[in-house]
């Protein structure tokens, strides 16, 4: 493992960021936290609940508060949120504060991934595929610039891309 302070996973939707990050977090002896499941606890409410209360600005800001908390800590695999790379502030912290992977996958494999799942905000539409690829051309540039690392998770189910990406790092 790098001397860097902390892992950080960045990447879109359906990347397998927290499940990835949760069993390396196992394999390497470190804490894992998650920034949406953070925000949700400070706040006492689901994503998708303080997109519709409050807005996607306002949970930005929650977002960039969740990090710079997490991240004042060493020792942690963090699964940051699809949208954390949008900031330039973000961007900078988790370089200074990690080695940052991003977790690469295709539109195609996310739409699988995320078929059953209703709790995401941004994709409570019926053009779900559409939606993801305007957010890929959008952020990629962003995840890429950002990263230590580019990992591809399309082939590979979130366990054994964990073990992967372990070997790797
Ligand atoms: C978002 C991704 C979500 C969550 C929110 C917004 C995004 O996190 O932060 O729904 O803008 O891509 P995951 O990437 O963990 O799904």
């Amino acid at each position: 493992m790098n001397p860097s302070p902390n892992l950080i996973l960045v990447g879109p939707m359906g990347a397998g960021k927290s499940t990835i990050g949760r069993r390396l977090a196992q394999r390497f002896g470190l804490r894992f936290a998650d920034a949406d499941a953070w925000v949700e606890e400070a706040a006492g409410a689901t994503v998708a609940q303080l997109f519709q209360r409050e807005g996607e600005p306002a949970f930005r800001q929650r977002e960039r508060e969740a990090l710079a908390t997490l991240l004042g800590q060493d020792g942690l695999v963090l699964a940051t949120g699809g949208g954390a790379v949008l900031d330039a502030d973000n961007r900078a912290l988790l370089q200074r504060r990690g080695f940052v992977v991003h977790l690469e996958v295709t539109v195609d494999r996310q739409l699988e991934r995320l078929a059953q799942d209703h709790s995401r905000p941004l994709l409570a539409r019926d053009d779900r595929a559409q939606v993801l690829g305007a957010l890929a051309t959008a952020r990629n540039p962003l995840y890429a610039q950002t990263a230590d690392l580019a990992f591809d998770t399309d082939a590979l189910d979130p366990a054994a891309a964990a073990d992967a990406l372990g070997d790797l790092l």
